[in-house]
């Protein structure tokens, strides 16, 4: 039935929505630029306040007891706040190099990207891995270049390697002038404002002195020799960098670049201000069966992420679900279509940047969390009227290996319950070889089997521990006909284990390995990456 006035309120909403993620190499700048976003939108009020999730300065037991202690980490993992009219739901991602597949995953639920970059190293190992995700399903970028306070590189080979390292186009909306000690501010090559920087004016950039363009001779009375070297930039930038175009950007293209120092709030609001303009609201969401439209009336969403609560007492789980088609509202029935039931959602939570609270009302790019008592999974759909799959949320192959040992016998069934129920978070891969009963966990990270450990202890009273394993990756295999598969299952055997969903995976102990095969069996298709489903 078509309801035009919840219609036009969807389309309304939907409007105003812009749900993002920022990507990063850790220590470029991430919880400090967070936070001047969120103090911009009101949503906290002093600095200080965003936790540095520095997983990688802490032993495993540390990290464990911090999650513990902050109860639910979940607090910090979705941050919704309001700028200029906009709703804007800030998604974080996790910045330690081993949850990088939970990073992976929660770039599924974000309409754009931000990435920073620090001004002194440039490109970096994860700000690369981040990007080839983000290209995956071709996410809009904007950058923003960090530090520029501190002395770094030439701001041209900065965009020389962005573009050379990251296969993307740049595109300067801002130019700094100078760096370090000499750091003056940031020209806006989009209107000509020029914005003086000083480290102690206290957050809100000042309006921004207009000019007639880089030759207005006023430049000189506010630079001094510095107003030459800008405008040779600005001459070379004119000849040499592409111009900014908004389809290029959102089809993932090019990337739209600004300068700036997070830590003394300079270019942030500047940043936010183009962000808001720029970067693409909720859109179409793939199904197995067509495109839903957000501003479609009927509820429909997906979960991509779930959090175990960590409290050993009730062993309950949060699953992030974004929203994306219709309104949802507190108490509503919806269908639940991997296990073909209707749930109703009670207790639905929306994170704020400090604390969570029940939620009302949601529409499409907005999270919600849910309570999931192990019925809901990483890919599942949910809606209130037809029957739908939304895809796009994938299992990595795992790059670390290691066979689990359990320690006490008897334990064999527990052991097998906690390793499903936490391969069922996503972090690890379970998986179960053809020719014997071994478990085999799959990371991408190593960190992550410390902490599974720690955790069968905790949540299921069992003692397990690792022992080396032989393998270098994983594949999923598929083939078009089943007699081609069942002739590859028979010759490689040796090598082919069920993942927890009963997936065929192949497990090559080298890198030779995999390739030869490759090679031998042109018809077998190996995925690097899998559905969930
Ligand atoms: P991350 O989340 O990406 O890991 O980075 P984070 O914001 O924690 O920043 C990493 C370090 O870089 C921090 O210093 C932070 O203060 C500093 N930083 C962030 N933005 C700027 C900037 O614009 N200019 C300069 N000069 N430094 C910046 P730290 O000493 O590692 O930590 P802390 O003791 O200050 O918290």
């Amino acid at each position: 039935m078509s309801n035009p006035a919840l219609a036009k309120e969807i389309q309304r909403e939907v409007a105003k929505r812009r749900t993002f993620g920022i990507i990063s190499h850790p220590d470029a700048g991430k919880t400090t630029l967070t936070e001047k976003l969120l103090l911009f939108g009101g949503a906290i009020s002093m600095a200080g306040t965003v936790k540095s999730r520095k997983a990688s300065r802490y032993a495993v037991s540390d990290w464990m007891a911090m999650e513990r202690e902050r109860g639910i980490s979940v607090t910090s993992s979705v941050m919704k706040f309001e700028y200029e009219g906009f709703e804007i739901n800030l998604l974080d991602t996790p910045g330690h190099a081993d949850f990088s597949e939970d990073t992976y995953r929660v770039l599924t639920a974000v309409d754009s990207a931000l990435m920073v970059i620090d001004s002194a190293k440039g490109v970096e190992t994860q700000t690369k891995k981040l990007m080839d995700v983000c290209r995956l399903r071709d996410t809009p970028i904007i950058s923003f270049i960090n530090k520029m306070d501190r002395d770094g590189l030439e701001p041209f080979d900065l965009l020389a390697d962005i573009e050379q390292n990251l296969k993307i186009e740049c595109t300067p909306l801002t130019w700094p002038i100078g760096m370090g000690k000499e750091f003056r501010g940031t020209y806006s090559l989009v209107d000509n404002k020029l914005h003086l920087f000083s480290a102690d004016h206290g957050g809100r950039i000042q309006q921004g002195i207009v000019f007639d363009g880089a030759d207005d001779p006023r430049l000189d009375e506010y630079l001094g020799r510095q107003a030459q070297q800008l405008r040779d930039d600005i001459e070379l930038i004119s000849g040499a960098a592409n111009p900014f175009d908004k389809e290029r950007y959102l089809r993932g293209e090019q990337t739209p670049v600004f300068f700036g120092s997070a830590i003394n709030n300079f270019g942030v609001q500047e940043l936010l201000d183009n962000f808001i303009r720029l970067a693409p609201g909720p859109g179409p969401r793939p199904t197995t069966t067509r495109e839903v439209e957000p501003t479609e009336t009927d509820f429909s969403g997906v979960v991509f992420k779930i959090q175990a609560n960590m409290d050993p007492r009730h062993r309950d789980r949060i699953a992030f679900m974004r929203i994306n088609s219709g309104k949802f509202v507190r108490g509503m029935k919806v269908m639940h279509h991997r296990i073909g039931k209707e749930i109703q959602i009670k207790d639905a939570t929306i994170f704020m940047a400090q604390d969570r609270s029940g939620v009302d009302v949601a529409y499409p790019g907005d999270i919600i969390g849910i309570h999931n008592h192990g019925t809901i999974k990483i890919g599942d759909t949910f809606t209130d009227r037809e029957s739908l799959k939304f895809t796009g949320i994938p299992n990595f192959a795992p790059e670390h290996f290691r066979r689990v040992r359990l320690k006490d016998p008897m334990k064999a069934k527990q052991l097998q319950k906690g390793l499903l129920q936490l391969a069922e978070e996503g972090a690890v891969q379970l998986f179960r070889p053809l020719t014997n009963s071994d478990y085999i966990m799959g990371a991408v990270g190593v960190l992550q089997f410390e902490v599974i450990v720690a955790r069968l202890k905790d949540e299921y009273n069992v003692d397990a521990a690792y022992e080396p394993v032989n393998l270098h990756t994983a594949r999923w295999v598929s083939a078009k006909d089943t007699k081609t598969l069942d002739t590859f299952r028979k010759n490689y055997m040796g090598d082919l284990a069920e993942d927890a969903q009963g997936e065929l995976v192949f497990l090559p102990n080298s890198m030779w390995r995999l390739e030869s095969t490759t090679e031998r069996c042109p018809e077998i298709t190996f995925a690097k990456t899998r559905e969930h489903n």
